[in-house]
């Protein structure tokens, strides 16, 4: 399994954005984050469709949105005009989630489910034909900067064993606390993208931090 680093620009310079997304670029980013709240769903706001689209002008790497928005039905269409390769919902904001997740693919783009730190594994089972990811959450998300939830790791393991078990190849993505003292962990426990904020953003050198990023998650393996 081949890690794959998407840095999430929460904690980045927000007026140097371009620069900054320039700099985890050349640093060897697969994919960026982009993390789209509502002041709803969860206690902060972000940034809407017309920021993704800027975003996506000054970028070549592929666009990983991950909504923590109460609606996200009603954007869906928007967000992948806008530019998103990937877009993932959270379970606890959906009624119809299956009906979510084909029309997100159906608009073109690959389709993830998030799921909090108290919401069970079963909660995916039964949508697992219609996953291309699975975003664990490792903090209760609203902000950057916090620290990973231990029981996290297992979660990782278990969703990675219910997607093997249905014949699944999607991949599973951890969100939150991830830096060099966890990456190497979680990677083992099956999370091959990892979304990292502070840790490759609050320092000065972004393009180094993803560098670091990338040899601690595979330090030890082959990959
Ligand atoms: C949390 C967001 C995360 C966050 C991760 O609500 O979903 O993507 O930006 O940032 P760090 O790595 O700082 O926890
Ligand atoms: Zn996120």
């Amino acid at each position: 399994m081949t890690v794959q680093l998407a840095p999430s620009i929460l904690t980045a310079d927000f007026a140097r954005l371009a620069d900054e997304i320039a700099a985890v670029e050349r640093g060897g980013a697969d994919l960026l984050h982009l993390d789209v709240m509502d002041g709803h769903f969860v206690p902060n706001l972000t940034f809407g469709p017309a920021v993704v689209e800027s975003i996506a002008r000054v970028t070549r790497l592929p666009l990983d949105l991950h909504l923590m928005i109460s609606e996200p039905d009603r954007f869906i269409e928007t967000f992948a005009a806008a530019g998103a390769s990937m877009i993932s919902v959270h379970v606890e904001a959906l009624r119809h989630l299956h009906r979510t997740l084909v029309a997100i693919r159906r608009a073109g783009c690959r389709a993830g489910v998030a799921l909090n730190p108290a919401t069970p594994v079963a909660a995916i089972e039964e949508v697992v034909a219609e996953l291309d990811y699975v975003v664990v959450l490792s903090v209760n998300p609203g902000f950057g900067g916090q620290a990973f939830i231990p029981q996290s790791e297992s979660k990782i393991r278990a969703i990675r064993a219910l997607l093997d078990r249905a014949g699944s190849r999607a991949p599973v993505e951890i969100d939150g606390g991830i830096d060099a003292s966890n990456a190497e962990r979680v990677f083992r426990a099956g999370a091959s993208i990892l979304v990292v904020g502070a840790a490759i953003f609050d320092g000065k050198d972004p393009e180094q931090a993803a560098r670091r990023m990338r040899a601690a998650a595979t330090a030890g393996t082959a990959a």
